[in-house]
Order: structure tokens, then C-alpha cells, then sequence
């Protein structure tokens, strides 16, 4: 199976955790998101030894939180000791009520409102990572306002162009975040955080793009910010002390993506960052990273009820499921490919192809096109694996539709952690 967490047990049903699917669904309803709980811990795990072991006690591990954020994904990064990123007042907001330590918080965003910067002062956010020059202006304001130092990092777009999809690259200069390196900004903006009283510049970041899995890349990025810091220092005769590398792990899909074990890419980036640092004689830094997908993306599934199913002779089939683009907008935006399994079919060959609809009044409302899965019946359960990351975090109410339950899994255990929202959820902001 595409995914650790999934299998099938003796009914033939798909399982995650070790627990029925098609129970699942029948216990809490449809659409439903379901996260194996023990695949995430053991995902932060690996991120965390791997960490340890290639920088000792001189790295964090961030979860990029922006992949899938709620209360219950804060508390466990907290018990798994590690961080988070974050990129609104309302991820901040939502990990202090879960209550994260703010100090491991890293506050991103190329835009972020001045309220929402004092919130994140406020409370203690552990690092601002400052990304234009407003910002700058802002936070010097904050920090003198609220009398404290305010710990920042710079957003560096280090000129790598990745091969994933156009939307989701962000190291190439042509892209809305951080200063870029080729045209001198990104020194520019170096030199000036030293002109401003209560910032102070902790090291430099960068985040060159998601669903990556060349392990190339992460070591360019590497070597490319160890050679920006030591010029920095050359010119400005300070020496940051943290590099932040930013997530990008590619994860498995469908069969042919090629994932790399985690590992791969973290001894690869630390292997170049530690030649760079010999080579510049720059003291090795306290190295960050921030996983998002590759730590929820494979833990999670979406379950749906198929609906009708329509045959158009010589054309296609749509198979209509009770969700659709409202909890998973990835195949309308980015064209996402997935695997797609019948839940209570899960041993009978995937021989039928399927457009799989959702239910929103758009026809690009699509989760999959001609894609195999095996013989739908209306009630079926459909799973769509692998949408544990930028699913839930991105879905919406585009025909006052409710978003969905979300239920983890621990241990063959159940138990909600999102409730599905209500129809009096859809209206409470009404007047
Ligand atoms: N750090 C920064 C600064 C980021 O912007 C991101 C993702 C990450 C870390 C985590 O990247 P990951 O490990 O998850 O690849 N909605 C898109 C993905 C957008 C990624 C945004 N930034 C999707 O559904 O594919």
C-alpha cells in the first residue's frame, strides 16, 4: 500500500491504523478526514533523531503547520518536543490555546498585518521570520512600543529553481516571498536589520518549494546559505547563528512518486553545510527545518459515500462522492494526482476508470480524473489516500457546505479531534 498506515483486514475493508474504514465512516459520517496517529509521532520521530544525529543538540525540527492545524496537531508536536512554524495569528492563537510553548513558534508570511506582528510579540513567538522591509519598520515600532527584543530571522530566496509544481516553488527570484540573493536585496536586507533598535537578526531562512524528491536541491539551498552568512559576516563583521532550510519533503501519492526516506535528505543538506562552513571557516550554525507534508500527508485519508454515478457512452463515467473541492481543492488547483480505493471493495481488482466528482455546483469540482478503482455501487465507501496534509487546512464552506469531521486513529482507537461543523456553524457569522 501506498502508505504505512494503510492495509486491509479479513472483510477485505480498508484499514488505517488498524482500524475499519468503512466503520469509520459509518460511526462518524461522511465526508471524514482520518489521521493515524501513530504515523505522525513516528513521522516527528524520524525528523527529530534525524536532526540529532546530523547537528547533536544544534537543530529543531518545526512542523509546518500550515499543512494541517488544530488543536490536537499542536499538542502532539509538543509531546514529541519539538516546533512549529506558523504563518497567521490564527495558527499562533490556535497552538497558545492548545498550550505550545510560543517560544518554539517561527512566525512566517510575506505579508503580515501589524496586529498581527504585535500579537505575535506579545505573546512570545520565538523567532519573527521577516520578509520585507515593512515588516522591519514595523517590528523595530513593536519592539520599542512593548520594550523588548524582537528575535528574527531573514527570508532568503537563495535562486533555486525546483521541479515541482509552479505554485508551490519559492526559491526561484521570481516569487512573492523573502529578498532575493542575485540582485544584492537579500545582503541589502541583511545590512539593514542591524540598523533596527530591538530586532535582532538570528540567522537567515529559506523554503525552496514543496512535494520535492531530489535531495540536490536541499544541498544547494544548504551550501547557498552557509556562503550568504559568510559573506554577510565578511562585510558587516557579525555572525548569525541559525540557518533555517526550510520543508519541501515530497511524499508518495501514487505509485510512481518516488518518496525518499526523510533521512536522505537531511544527511545530504548537512553533509554540504558542514563542507561549506569548513570551507568559509563559518561556525556551524543551529539548523532548522520545517516538514509540513511529509509529516501528515501519508498519516491521513479522506473517506466519502459514492453518490450517483453517471455514464456518458464513449466519453467517461463520474463518480459522484458527498464532498469534493469544499475539503480537498488540490486536484482543482494544482491538477494533485491520488490514489483512490473502494474502502469496502479493498480486495476486488481496481479495474473500473473513474472521474471522482464531488458535490459542489462547479464542474472542476473534480478529487481525480480516470483514475482506477474497482467496481463503485452507490453507497460505497471511497477512500482517497494520502490527504493528511493541505486538505482539511485548506478547505472551505464554497456551498455552505460544512467542513468535515476530522478523526484521529491511535492504536486501532478513535476519537474526534475537528468536529463537523453545523449548519448553525454556517450561519453564526451572519447579521
Ligand atoms: N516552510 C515554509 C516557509 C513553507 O512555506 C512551507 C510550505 C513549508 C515550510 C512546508 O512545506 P512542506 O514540507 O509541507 O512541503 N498548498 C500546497 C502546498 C503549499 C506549501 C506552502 N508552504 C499543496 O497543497 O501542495
Amino acid at each position: 500500500m501506498i502508505s504505512k498506515s494503510i492495509a486491509v483486514n479479513n472483510d477485505g475493508h480498508l484499514t488505517i491504523g488498524g482500524a475499519d474504514c468503512v466503520d469509520l465512516a459509518e460511526r462518524y459520517g461522511t465526508p471524514l478526514y482520518v489521521f493515524d496517529e501513530n504515523l505522525i509521532r513516528s513521522t516527528i520521530a524520524e525528523f527529530r533523531e534525524s536532526i540529532k544525529k546530523h547537528y547533536g543538540g544544534n537543530g529543531r525540527v518545526l512542523y509546518a503547520s500550515k499543512a494541517f492545524s488544530c488543536k490536537e496537531m499542536y499538542r502532539i508536536c509538543r509531546s514529541e518536543g519539538i516546533g512549529a512554524d506558523v504563518v497567521s495569528a490564527g495558527e499562533i492563537y490556535t497552538a497558545v490555546s492548545a498550550g505550545f510553548d510560543p517560544s518554539l513558534l517561527v512566525f512566517h508570511g510575506n505579508n503580515k498585518a501589524y496586529d498581527e506582528l504585535l500579537y505575535a510579540v506579545k505573546v512570545g513567538v520565538g523567532r519573527i521570520v521577516v520578509d520585507n522591509f515593512s515588516e522591519l519598520k514595523n517590528l523595530e515600532s513593536i519592539a520599542e512600543s512593548l520594550g523588548k527584543e524582537v528575535n528574527i530571522i531573514l527570508r532568503i530566496k537563495p535562486g533555486i529553481d525546483v521541479h515541482t509544481h509552479d505554485y508551490i516553488k519559492t526559491g526561484q527570484i521570481d516569487c512573492k516571498f523573502g529578498f532575493a540573493l542575485e540582485n544584492g536585496e537579500a545582503m541589502n536586507a541583511a545590512l539593514e536589520c542591524l540598523e533596527h533598535k530591538g530586532v535582532n537578526l538570528k540567522g537567515f531562512h529559506c523554503h525552496i518549494g514543496s512535494q520535492i524528491f531530489t535531495t540536490e536541491p536541499f544541498c544547494d539551498a544548504a551550501k547557498i546559505m552557509i556562503q550568504f552568512a559568510a559573506d554577510f559576516r565578511d562585510k558587516s563583521g557579525v555572525t548569525v547563528t541559525e540557518i533555517d532550510l526550510g520543508g519541501g519533503f515530497g511524499v508518495k501519492y501514487v505509485e510512481s512518486d518516488d518518496q525518499q526516506p526523510f533521512d536522505s535528505f537531511m544527511a545530504t543538506a548537512a553533509d554540504a553545510l558542514k563542507a561549506e562552513c569548513d570551507r568559509l571557516h563559518f561556525p556551524i550554525s543551529f539548523v532548522y527545518i520545517e516538514p509540513g507534508r511529509s509529516i501528515v500527508g501519508p498519516a491521513g485519508i479522506t473517506l466519502y459515500k459514492v453518490g450517483a454515478i453517471k455514464h456518458i457512452e464513449n466519453v467517461r463515467t463520474f463518480v459522484s462522492v458527498d464532498g469534493g473541492m469544499s475539503d480537498n481543492p488540490r486536484y482543482a488547483l494544482y491538477n494533485a494526482e491520488y490514489t483512490i480505493e473502494i474502502a469496502n471493495k479493498a480486495t476486488e481488482p481496481k479495474s473500473f476508470v473513474a472521474t471522482v466528482a464531488g458535490k459542489c455546483c462547479e464542474s472542476g469540482d473534480l478529487l481525480q480524473e480516470h483514475v482506477k478503482i474497482q467496481q463503485p455501487d452507490v453507497g460505497d465507501t471511497l477512500a482517497v489516500l494520502t490527504t493528511g496534509a493541505y486538505c482539511y487546512s485548506m478547505a472551505s464552506n464554497y456551498n455552505r457546505i460544512p467542513r468535515a469531521a476530522v478523526v484521529f486513529v491511535k492504536d486501532k482507537e478513535s476519537r474526534v479531534v475537528i468536529n463537523r461543523e453545523t449548519y448553525e456553524d454556517i450561519i453564526k457569522n451572519d447579521v
